[in-house]
């Protein structure tokens, strides 16, 4: 479980004026930029909470926080029970963070079970388990036959895979997962978001995944929040953000729409809204195009009775948004 409030990240970087760099006071020569603004957020065990948005969003840097590893100038926060300021020891030992990029903490000189071993002892594995740990890790993310390869030898997947290994030699209660199948093929990408969702979520684990994947994230993720530029845009159940910010519409194709098809639609309680959509010829036929949007999926018996009753009815069709929609008229919107 993770709780945060108010969150605010500012990072000091250089001032791209060289003549600042002249002047000699520190505040000339470094501009201030903040990459969170305010983030509240919440996980809860057994979840999955994808972190979404675009490049620069902030999406990294808010993992670095939950996991200890960068303090916030501002906002509260507790992880798994601990502060994260007054408990900071206590609340990085909760989590188990891997972040694409992070194999550059390997040992190029080291074989992978070698590099395991030594990032298990690190990381306060029993001596006695280290072996059946290393090799469980090593399953999970399907590197058993190249333990004994050497990092530099390995793909950029393969590398990715290795630091997921060493995410997973540690059994905590949070595992965040910062963008875990990029590079990676989809038969491991599919093995890492089963083990995601029944070995970690499953097992009563907190999970928080950011993802470019938006199909990966609509497909394994309980929860979602959408930032930008530091700032949430949208947080909430899946299902229910793609209901409410995408909305589900029936495509109905029939003889013709006429204004009393559209008064008697929209009587229905489940029907918002009923759109003429124009025209188009199908095998010789006229085919007139309406846009039922509403709760129409599960209420589709009442709308086809209720269309065909005057009219001939060729075809109707229950489109429903996906995430990708949702996540593109969200963030486009702000812009
Ligand atoms: N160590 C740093 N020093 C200075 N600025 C940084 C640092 N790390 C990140 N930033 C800036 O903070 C902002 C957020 O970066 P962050 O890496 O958190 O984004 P992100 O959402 O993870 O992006 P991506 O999808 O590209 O991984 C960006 O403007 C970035 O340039
Ligand atoms: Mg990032």
């Amino acid at each position: 479980m993770i709780e945060l409030s108010g969150i605010e990240k500012i990072y000091k970087v250089r001032n791209p004026d060289h003549r600042a760099w002249r002047r000699k006071s520190e505040e000339s020569r470094f501009e201030e930029l903040q990459a969170l603004k305010g983030i509240d957020l919440k996980a809860r065990k057994g979840e999955i909470l994808g972190i979404l948005g675009p490049n620069g969003a902030g999406k990294t840097t808010l993992m670095k926080i939950m996991a200890g590893l960068l303090i916030p100038e501002h906002g509260t926060g507790t992880v798994n029970g601990y502060d994260l300021f007054k408990e900071r020891n206590k609340a990085r030992t909760s989590v188990n963070l891997s972040r694409s990029g992070d194999w550059v903490i390997f040992d190029y000189k080291l074989s992978i079970l070698h590099n395991l071993r030594y990032w298990g002892v690190v990381m306060g594995v029993p001596w006695k388990d280290l072996d059946s740990v290393i090799e469980e890790a090593l399953t999970a993310v399907g590197l058993e036959t190249k333990r004994n390869e050497y990092p530099e030898n390995l793909s950029s997947g393969m590398r990715q895979k290795m630091s997921l290994a060493r995410c997973l030699l540690s059994d905590r209660p949070i595992y965040l997962f910062d963008e875990p199948t990029a590079n990676i093929d989809p038969i491991s990408a599919k093995f890492i978001r089963d083990f995601a969702m029944s070995s970690l979520a499953g097992t009563g684990k907190t999970v928080i995944i950011s993802t470019h994947n938006l199909w990966e994230a609509e497909m394994i993720c309980d929860r979602i929040m959408i930032i930008d530029e530091g700032k949430k845009l949208v947080e909430g159940p899946t299902e229910q953000i793609k209901k409410t910010y995408g909305g589900e519409y029936a495509l109905v194709r029939l003889s013709e729409v006429t204004d009393t098809l559209i008064f008697n639609l929209e009587a229905l309680s489940f029907v918002e809204q009923a759109l003429r959509m124009g025209e188009t010829w199908e095998r010789g036929d006229k085919q007139q195009l309406l846009k039922v949007t509403g709760d129409v999926k599960s209420n589709i018996n009442e709308l086809v009775v209720t269309i065909a009753i005057h009219n001939r009815l060729f075809n109707i069709e229950i489109k429903e948004p996906s995430l990708n929609d949702v996540f593109m008229k969200i963030v486009e919107g702000e812009e």
